[in-house]
């Protein structure tokens, strides 16, 4: 640490989200809260610190797990890492607690990667994310992809691609992974130190974005052509319940995420108003051994993440999904001090109107100045002489028109106007 004044940052590749940014982060998880709760999931919530084996379930091979892990021992010497992603927490928590199938859970969390800093690409990022264990059948596949499609459209999100893939059921994985690595290693050469990492897990090469690979990576076997019938049929009918919502897509062979759980179905919604190197903006797919895997019961599992710090970079790009305003009623103008603006700001919130004041009896000017940088629709005019008459100044902040308002009447008298949507 270089001196005192960086101790007292946000670490690097952390960041800091203050308001009006952080208004748009409380609609965003509002929008997404909704819309799972309405599709049947119920909310999950995990400790940001699991048992170290949970974590590296994310795969051996990955560099997740190989590089980027947060992970340290506490003081009773156990072994623990940061979350790294919702997936395998909640199938930890599925084999812990054993909930009754189909098992719908909904998260919003942060996320632990030591990666390389930059925009979009952080070491602390937050998620949003759905998953369902317990239900084999492909019409999920496509429920799950349409609640983030559905989704990006409710945020105003036009320009981005999705794309699917299938990794197959264990039996075509097995083939396609026998292919692959005779693949690698009849290409050896291109390879060089990294024909190790191939050969343990062949299926990372393929998404790696080194330009002088991509001649190899195109010339690999596509794990399409390895599916069993079962899992051709299942992508079959994946594509066709996408194509009956409307969903568009397009198959993309290469695609197959960087995690190493991943089972049948893979998709990736990628943001085109993004860097290529950071473009997703939320991905996920099926993994069918990931619990079993972690000692519990053979469940398939299906789930997607969605990135909120990119997703809102693409809501910049795209212009939509602006900060609104809090949509305050009234901000008080305190003229008199004491306690009677305290009792009548705290009569207008209980009655549920929302409302913000100045404090410290600050020049007349500067309170109302800040009454219009509130965005509220009236300034409440707290002032001696009116209140010893028992009314209250009340001005409409949009049009500068002022009247006043007997002093029991002003909570009914917002109140009506809060109603009245004409405006
Ligand atoms: P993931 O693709 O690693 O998948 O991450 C999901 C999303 O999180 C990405 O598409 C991206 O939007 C965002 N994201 C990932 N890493 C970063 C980062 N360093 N900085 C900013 N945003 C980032 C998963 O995590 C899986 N658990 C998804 C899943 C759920 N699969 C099945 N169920």
């Amino acid at each position: 640490m270089s001196g005192d004044r960086d101790a007292f940052r946000a670490p690097i590749g952390t960041r800091d989200v203050l308001a009006p940014e952080s208004d748009r982060w409380q609609a965003l998880v509002a929008a997404f809260a909704g819309r799972a709760n309405r599709a049947g999931f119920g909310m999950l919530v995990t400790p940001v610190f699991e048992n170290i084996e949970v974590v590296q379930k994310l795969g051996s091979t990955t560099d997740v797990v190989r590089k980027e892990l947060y992970d340290f021992e506490d003081k009773g010497g156990r072994r623990l890492a940061l979350r790294a992603d919702g997936t395998a927490s909640v199938a930890r928590a599925f084999v812990q607690h054993r909930p009754v199938l189909p098992w719908k859970v909904w998260y919003v969390a942060p996320n632990f990667r030591y990666e390389r800093p930059q925009k979009g690409r952080y070491r602390q990022h937050w998620q949003v994310g759905v998953e369902v264990l317990g239900v084999e059948d492909p019409t999920v596949d496509v429920e799950v992809i349409a609640l983030a499609s559905g989704f990006y459209r409710e945020l105003g999100l036009e320009r981005y691609r999705l794309s699917v893939n299938s990794m197959g059921d264990a039996e075509s994985r097995a083939a396609y992974r026998d292919v692959l690595v005779s693949y690698w290693r009849d290409n050896a050469a291109a390879l060089g130190d990294e024909l190790e990492r191939a050969e343990a897990n062949p299926l990372r090469i393929l998404d790696s974005k080194r330009t002088d690979w991509a001649e190899l990576i195109d010339g690999a076997p596509k794990v399409g052509d390895y599916l069993t019938s079962t899992s051709a049929d299942q992508f079959v009918q994946v594509q066709d319940g996408l194509r009956a919502l409307g969903i568009d897509f397009v198959v993309e062979p290469r695609l197959v995420r960087g995690l190493d759980y991943y089972t049948g179905t893979t998709f990736e919604f990628a943001s085109e108003a993004l860097d290529a190197a950071q473009n997703a903006i939320g991905g996920g797919g099926r993994y069918d051994r990931l619990a079993e895997d972690m000692g519990g019961p053979a469940t398939p599992g299906i789930g997607f993440g969605i990135g909120i710090e990119r997703v809102l970079i693409a809501c910049d790009a795209e212009g939509v999904f602006a900060a609104g305003d809090r949509g305050l009623d009234a901000f008080v103008v305190d003229l008199v001090g004491g306690t009677e603006p305290l009792v009548i700001v705290e009569e207008l919130r209980s009655a549920g109107l929302a409302v913000d004041r100045a404090y410290g009896a600050r020049a007349m000017k500067r309170q109302f100045a800040a009454a219009d940088k509130s965005g509220a629709r009236f300034g409440l005019i707290l002032g001696a002489k009116e209140l010893d008459a028992g009314l209250v100044g009340v001005k409409d902040l949009e049009s500068g028109e002022q009247v006043e308002v007997p002093r029991g009447e002003i909570v009914a008298w917002l109140q009506s106007r809060k109603d009245d949507t004409s405006r």
